[in-house]
This record gives structure tokens, sequence and C-alpha cells, in this order.
């Protein structure tokens, strides 16, 4: 478990969720509510909808007692976060990771000009990128071909960046990827400080790292500097609640106070009481669910083990010994190469929605992922079946041997993100932007990995992936002007 040695007092209840706690307090009150939220006074619909509580606990923030002054239930929240994920500080976030790349990317002009990043970052770092205006120097990530998926990168392909960049700010990654493949974070976090840069890892998927044995490390455990986290994926908070966490470690002076100044730049002045409270709630249920998570562990496990022992389809982590970059793997992930059992992951996908009432995380041309939040126990049998159920429409060719697969090269970067996102543009056909340079981030969604950058030019490869995606069932391309891809926006000449 992460729990840091507590320095003071105010680290060592873990049992406690102030602000939690605080704020139910505070609705047993019988309030005359004349504030905001306005629904508190006049909320049958949602009520109707949600129960009664959902307005009662929605307070606004800045509440004495609760969120005000050093050792208010928030502040005490915060620490104990910080606490549990072994964290110099933390911050409560109430627009998910995506927020906390923003902030993250935002403060790296301070630290120098180029940001050394991984080309498979999620689009939430390079909407920071466009925010920050930073060069990037790119690490391109290893790719899985027979699968079509990117994973992470090495530390000697970090050195090598870091060795071409006269004046990097930091090193950007993301660990665990969509796939749950773990990059050596302990090893490039040595070789970034190394160069005098901090690291900073996107660890939306790896909020549970850390609180079972059977679980990875926290990036924070092994070096990192700064770490985003997506809590509400995984880790048990509400959609949208995330943290972003600061280590103890050799930057820790100068990238606390840029932190905080960003932070308030992009937080809402209203941020959710709920979401807060379910930040609380899930960090006092974690560092408590030891059992719950074994549990959890046992189902995935129990299920790439009935599916390995059945044969139809493969378990794609299985291939993961074979990638230098990946040290260890979330076993909360279970990713199946459904296109091995005859069908496309986007089919099997659709049907086990449809006809199953099975909903899984991502599908790609080959492949779906079923994630386990950690502590939740699914029906392990239900969805073995659901799977045995879907049929197998590809031909042995097709399973095979599927050029959907590829996973295409991003074009030349012949701007920075922002530049490009300001630059004057237009709209053209997609054929017509072939050899352009792209003024938005498009993004396969998921996994949300930008195929195109700002600034980047656009290839007819990347035009026919973007296209085919997004005709998939479900298919979505993030940052796309219509839903078809048939228009892109380029730089104006
Ligand atoms: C690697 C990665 N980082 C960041 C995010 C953004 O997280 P959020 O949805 O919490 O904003 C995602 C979302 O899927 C992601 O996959």
């Amino acid at each position: 478990m992460n729990l840091r040695t507590a320095p003071a007092s105010r680290f060592t209840d873990q049992d406690c969720a102030p602000y939690a706690e605080a704020l139910l307090a505070h609705a047993e009150r019988s309030w005359l509510r004349l504030n905001v939220p306005g629904h508190a006074a006049a909320d049958r619909s949602l009520t109707a909808a949600f129960g009664p509580r959902i307005s009662a606990l929605d307070f606004p923030p800045l509440l004495e007692g609760i969120d005000l002054g050093a050792h208010a239930p928030l502040q005490e929240s915060l620490d104990l976060a910080a606490g549990a994920w072994g964290a110099r500080r933390t911050w409560f976030l109430t627009n998910g990771a995506s927020q906390g790349n923003q902030i993250a990317a935002m403060i790296t002009p301070a630290l120098g000009r180029t940001l050394v990043v991984q080309r498979s970052v999620h689009s939430s770092v390079v909407d920071g990128l466009v925010l920050s205006g930073m060069d990037a120097a790119f690490v391109q990530p290893s790719v899985d071909v027979a699968q079509g998926i990117a994973h992470g990168v090495t530390a000697s392909d970090v050195a090598d960046a870091l060795g071409r960049v006269p004046d990097a700010a930091a090193v950007y990654i993301v660990s665990p990827s969509y796939f749950g493949a773990v990059a050596d974070v302990r090893a490039i976090a040595d070789v970034a400080h190394a160069a005098g840069v901090p690291l900073i890892v996107d660890e939306a998927w790896g909020a549970h790292f850390g609180f079972h044995p059977a679980l990875p490390e926290g990036a924070l455990a092994l070096g990192a500097d700064l770490v985003t986290s997506s809590t509400h994926k995984l880790a048990g908070s509400l959609t949208q609640s995330a943290m972003l966490h600061l280590a103890d470690g050799p930057f820790a002076e100068r990238l606390e106070p840029l932190v905080d100044r960003a932070f308030r730049l992009v937080q809402s002045t209203s941020a959710s009481a709920l979401l807060t409270a379910s930040l609380d709630l899930a960090r006092q249920t974690l560092v408590h669910g030891g059992d719950r998570i074994g549990a959890s562990i046992q189902a995935a496990d129990k299920i790439r083990g009935v599916l390995r022992a059945l044969g139809r389809y493969r378990i794609v982590s299985d291939t993961f010994p074979r990638f230098a970059d990946i040290t260890a793997t979330d076993p909360l992930r279970i990713a199946i190469d459904t296109r091995h059992g005859g069908i496309s992951g986007h089919e099997a996908r659709r049907l086990l929605y449809r006809d199953h009432q099975i909903m899984v995380e991502v599908a790609t041309d080959a492949a779906i992922v079923a994630v386990v939040g950690a502590g939740f126990a699914p029906d392990v049998d239900r969805f073995i079946e659901g799977l045995h159920c879907l049929p197998a429409p590809l031909d042995g060719q097709q399973r095979f041997t599927d050029d959907r697969l590829y996973l295409p090269e991003p074009g030349a970067a012949r701007m920075t993100a922002r530049e490009a996102f300001l630059s004057p543009a237009h709209l053209v056909p997609a054929e017509e932007a072939v050899g352009r340079v792209s003024a938005d981030t498009l993004a396969a969604y998921p996994p949300g990995i930008p195929n195109v950058l700002p600034g980047e030019v656009i290839t007819a490869e990347t035009v026919a992936f973007l296209q085919r995606t997004a005709a998939a069932p479900n298919g979505h391309v993030r940052g796309a002007v219509d839903p078809t891809v048939s228009q892109l926006r380029v730089v104006a000449h």
C-alpha cells in the first residue's frame, strides 16, 4: 500500500472521510436555502430521477466549517488523499484527469522550452500543449502491429530524446496504457532526473495501483514528480472526479506553487460537493479495500484463465513480455483478442451490448477491453457465456491477416500545437486535407490517443483510419468537425 509514514497527525486516520462526513452532517440540518444551486428549492424532477439526497447534498463550495480554513474537513481530506497515494500534496479535480493533464502541461513553459512527450498520450495532454504553447519532442511508443495498439516508451527512448533536446522542460509519459501495459516508471524517472527535469506521468488508468500487493506500484512510489490520476475510472469515485498528486521529490518546491496557481486557472469556482465527497469516500474505501480488491483481481484472473482454457479467444496481455517497454500489467484490465475468435472487436462490443446487456470499455478492430473496478466483483460466468454466444463471421484468412489493424504513422510536425490551433484555418474535404497541416487534434475515441495533432501533416493513411473508425459501430473521432470525418480543418496556406 502507498500509505506514507505519517509526518504529522493529519495523515494518519485513513478510517475517516472528513469531507464526506461533514457534508452529510451539514445536509441533516434544516436549511432554508436561498443560495445556489437554485434547484435545492425546487427539485421535483431531480428528486424523482435521483432521490432526495442528490439535491440535499449539492452544496456550493466555500462553506464555513467544511471548505474554509487550514483544518477544515476539505483540507483534511486532501491531506488524507496525499497520505494514501504517497504524495506531498494532492489536488481534487472536478473535470477529470483531463484537467490534471491540462494543468501539468500548462506549467511546463516555466521549466524549459521543449516538452519531451510520449506521442501516444491522451488528447488532454495535447490540449495542454495547445494551452501552454510548448514545443514538443515526441517519443514514439512501441506498437503491437498484430493488434494495432500502441504501448509505452522505454527509458532509453526517453534518454535519446532528452539527448537531442538542449532545453527540455520535463518528460511526460502515460502509464498504464489503455490496455493495461505499465512502463518502467522508475527507470524513466531516473533518466529524467539525470537530465535535470521532472517526470510527469499520466496515470489516469492506475489510480488503484499500490493498494493491493498484486497490483503494480503507483508512479509516485517509483519516482514520478507529478501524477494525474483518474480516480473515477477504476478507483471508485464518481465520474469526472480525479486527482493530481505532487511527489515529495527533487522538484517539489519548484512545482508546488506553479501547480497550485494553474489549478486555480482551470478549476471551476463551483466545484461539485458530490464529486469531492466521492473522492474522499473512494480514498477511504481503497485504503481499507484489500480483500475486495483481491476479489476483483481473482475475478479478472478467472475470466482470463477460462478464456485461455476454452481457446476461442486470446488474451492480449499474454504478448506483453515481448515488448521492452512493458514491465508490468494491470490485472484489472482484461484485453481480449476477439478477432482470434472470429469476430471483430467493434462487432463483439456491439453484440455484447445489444444482445447481452454487457458493456465493455473499449473496442478496436481486433479486440475489446473489459475493466473491473477495484473492489467490484463482476459476474464472471455471464461475461464468459456472453462472449461464447457471439457469432464468428470472420473467415480464417480475416482472423489472422487483417490490414485494418494498421495504426497510421503520425505525419511530420510543421508547427507547435498552439500555433496551428490559433492559425487562420478552413474546412476542406478530407481528400484535399492530405498533405496539409492540421489545425485540430483528431483522436479515435476511445482510447483518445491523437492520430493527428495540430501542426502535423495529415496523411492519406490517417484519413482512411479515422474514417474507418468513425464508420465502426460506436465509432467516434474526438475533434472531428463532422461524425463521418468527411471534412478536416487545416491551417490556411
Ligand atoms: C490515458 C488517459 N489520460 C487521461 C484521460 C482523461 O481522463 P478523464 O476522462 O478523467 O478526464 C483518459 C481518458 O480516458 C485517458 O485514457
